[in-house]
């Protein structure tokens, strides 16, 4: 009876300066185990006299039942404490400033937009294609000749599927559009192209804006006025503009438009390699073929196109001179816009 005395009074000791629950898992096993003080007093009840044995049995239960109970909760009261100095060390001030500056759209994005709005505000309808464009549309609708070297393996990505590739402009959304039937047709269409080409001003991923204008009594003139109220509007000045004699198998007769340079302003720079002229875009009279192609009688219709790249004319506005900077997503670059 004394022992079991004892030992309590040890236990209650051993708990107190228990300070962590490694500490307390050894208490827990000096008592409790298999060899553990109170697991022994069991083995010795054959020790007490048999008449003792029954309250004996029942004291040691209930001092078994106790050092469980006491060591159950200074386990409970030690984890409180660490809980309560992790609160502690790991506080945080919620009330601190915070960065509340908002992202905003990618210069391309932005650049892409104000094209589209100057188009929109000129009756111009959006229409869109895919990337993934059929051979058909996006070559031999178009009139470009089986061996164009723009078919080559060398400037077009081609996809693991028969006739279809990467579109290589987004030309082929004419075929697209003008095989719905619905005529007139004022549209632009923005997008991703795919050519094999890369070097400081050209990606194998690029943007361009497509146009597309077909109607009756279209007209070269109009043309022209469309592409220099654009370009006057997208640089906000009154730029010289020439349309310069050019070829695409699409459009007959073809030109290549150039603007007065925007950085030097004519007089001659490494941009305009001195010519004091920028090449923004090329245009032509859609091919009558390329109408036949799509049910549309030449002969009643006529209509003009363009396509421009958005890159281009994004870093002639914004006098940037690697494209590689429209993908690299630095946010020091990024921010400026
Ligand atoms: N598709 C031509 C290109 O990518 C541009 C263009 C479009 C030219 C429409 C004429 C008419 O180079």
């Amino acid at each position: 009876m004394e022992d079991l005395t004892s030992i309590k009074e040890d236990l209650l000791r051993d708990l107190e300066s228990a300070k962590d629950l490694q500490a307390l898992a050894e208490i827990k096993a000096k008592y409790l185990g298999k060899k553990g003080l109170i697991s022994s007093l069991f083995k010795r009840i054959r020790e007490i006299p048999p008449e003792e044995r029954k309250s004996f049995g029942q004291k040691v239960n209930s001092l078994k039942e106790e050092a469980e109970k006491l060591i159950r909760e200074r386990e409970r009261s030690i984890k409180e404490q660490q809980l309560q100095e992790k609160l502690k060390s790991e506080w945080e001030d919620l009330s601190l400033p915070y960065d509340r500056s908002l992202g905003h759209l990618h210069p391309i994005t932005q650049t892409l937009r104000r094209i589209i709005e100057i188009f929109r505000s000129m009756g111009f309808q959006v229409e869109e294609g895919p990337e993934i464009e059929l051979e058909d549309y996006n070559f031999d609708k178009l009139n470009v000749p089986k061996d164009h070297p723009a078919r080559d393996m060398q400037d077009t990505f081609y996809v693991n599927r028969e006739g279809y590739l990467l579109r290589t402009h987004t030309s082929p959304v004419q075929i697209r559009t003008l095989l719905k039937g619905e005529l007139p047709v004022y549209m632009v269409a923005p997008g991703k192209v795919y050519r094999r080409d890369d070097d400081p001003t050209h990606s194998p991923m690029f943007h361009q804006v497509e146009g597309l204008a077909v109607d009756r009594e279209i007209s070269f003139r109009h043309m022209k006025f469309v592409i220099e109220s654009f370009l006057k509007e997208f640089f906000e000045k009154d730029l010289p503009v020439r349309l310069r004699s050019s070829y695409f198998p699409f459009t007959e007769p073809s030109a290549e438009v150039d603007i007065g340079c925007v950085i030097c302003g004519g007089k001659g720079c490494r941009v305009c390699k001195d010519t004091g002229w920028l090449e923004v875009m090329g245009c032509g009279m859609v091919h009558p073929k390329v109408l036949e192609n799509c049910g549309i009688d030449s002969e009643l219709y006529q209509g003009f196109a363009f396509g421009m790249g958005v890159e281009r004319l994004a870093m002639l506005l914004y006098r940037i001179d690697n494209i590689k900077l429209f993908y690299e997503n630095n946010l020091r670059f990024l921010e400026q816009f």
